[in-house]
């Protein structure tokens, strides 16, 4: 087994990568590495000496950033010495990702879909920014709230959790006709109701308008059009004073972690052109509608917008 004492994350990058490029799926590759509890308030690569030995410090933080990139899991660390701890990666099956369903176009986010086995409320990554996106938009004082996209409705129940829901209306709009049952069980009260139908068709259901949208990974689907559909819900769908909540995914599921940056067609690497480019889209139009528009989020980027409009 390697062991890395004062060699560069430069150096300890290249090593690793090449060995996991010939390494199948599940293969665990170890290392030793300074434990990061021996120093305290120390910085990725500052430098200390033990036992004669010169180690660059760095803390888990940065072992598992470095497992994210390498697309691997990082296993439970072992102590080795009394200085000393094994670091193991787990490399992850990357042809196990819903992002290459078969399912039909309805299903592909459907309760037999990998998809489904993804509970984004659980990925701190996702709900501190989401908590933050509905904080920005002061939920609490929200009545009617859409969700385009609402799946089996994860993002209703942060929503149930936080606030006095029976004196609010939650409307979700999905196609897919197996999440949508399952919403529909989880959400049995009167102020809940859901739809199986289609955000093309939207006018069709005869809604009104909302004090709040909330519509998180769906405008950007392919049978969507995004620019067209954005505009449409702001000018049909949001009551003057109302807000709306955009998120879009920067990240990927992939045999059981969500891993940071969202895959781009035609690159090989996670690249962010289209992402900015709806993002600033949507904010730009905002803004000249008069909202106040907030960009936060990592693995989610959320674009928030209240309005300045009364
Ligand atoms: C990537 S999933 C996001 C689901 C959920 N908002 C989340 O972030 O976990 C996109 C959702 O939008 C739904 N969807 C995509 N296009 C749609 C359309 N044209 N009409 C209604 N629902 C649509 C899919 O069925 C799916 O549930």
């Amino acid at each position: 087994m390697n062991k890395f004492t004062n060699e560069s994350i430069q150096q300890i990058l290249e090593y690793l990568q090449n060995i996991l490029s010939v390494k199948e799926a599940e293969a665990i590759v170890s290392f030793e590495v300074l434990n990061p509890d021996v120093l305290k308030s120390a910085y990725a690569g500052e430098k200390t000496i033990i036992d004669n030995i010169e180690y660059i410090y760095r803390g888990y933080k940065s072992w598992t950033d470095l497992s994210e990139i390498l697309f691997c899991k990082m296993l439970t660390p072992q102590i080795c010495t009394t200085h000393t701890v094994i670091i193991s990666y787990q490399k992850l099956d990357i042809s196990d990702s819903f992002h290459k369903s078969t399912l039909e176009q309805k299903e592909k986010y459907g309760t037999k879909s990998e998809f489904f086995s993804i509970n984004k409320n659980e990925e701190p990554a996702f709900l501190a920014h989401y908590l933050r996106a509905l904080k920005n938009v002061d939920v609490s004082s929200k009545k009617r709230i859409l969700n385009l996209g609402i799946n089996s409705g994860d993002e209703f129940e942060v929503i149930k959790n936080l606030t006095t829901t029976n004196d609010k209306k939650l409307v979700g709009i999905d196609f897919c006709p197996s999440a949508i049952e399952v919403a529909k069980g989880r959400f049995k009260e009167e102020n809940f109701t859901f739809y199986n139908h289609d955000i093309n068709e939207l006018d069709s259901l005869n809604l009104g308008k909302f004090d709040l949208i909330i519509t998180i990974g769906t405008l950007q689907s392919s049978g969507l059009n995004f620019k067209v559909t954005f505009m449409s819900l702001i000018q049909n769908y949001l009551e003057l004073d109302g807000a709306i909540i955009l998120g879009f995914p920067n990240c990927r599921w992939i045999d059981g972690e969500m891993i940071y940056g969202a895959k781009a067609p035609n690159y090989s690497f996670s690249e962010m052109t289209l992402l900015y480019k709806d993002v600033y889209f949507c904010k730009k139009y905002l803004q000249q509608k008069k909202f106040r528009v907030t960009i936060t989020g990592k693995n989610y980027i959320f674009l928030t917008a209240t309005s300045i409009r009364k």
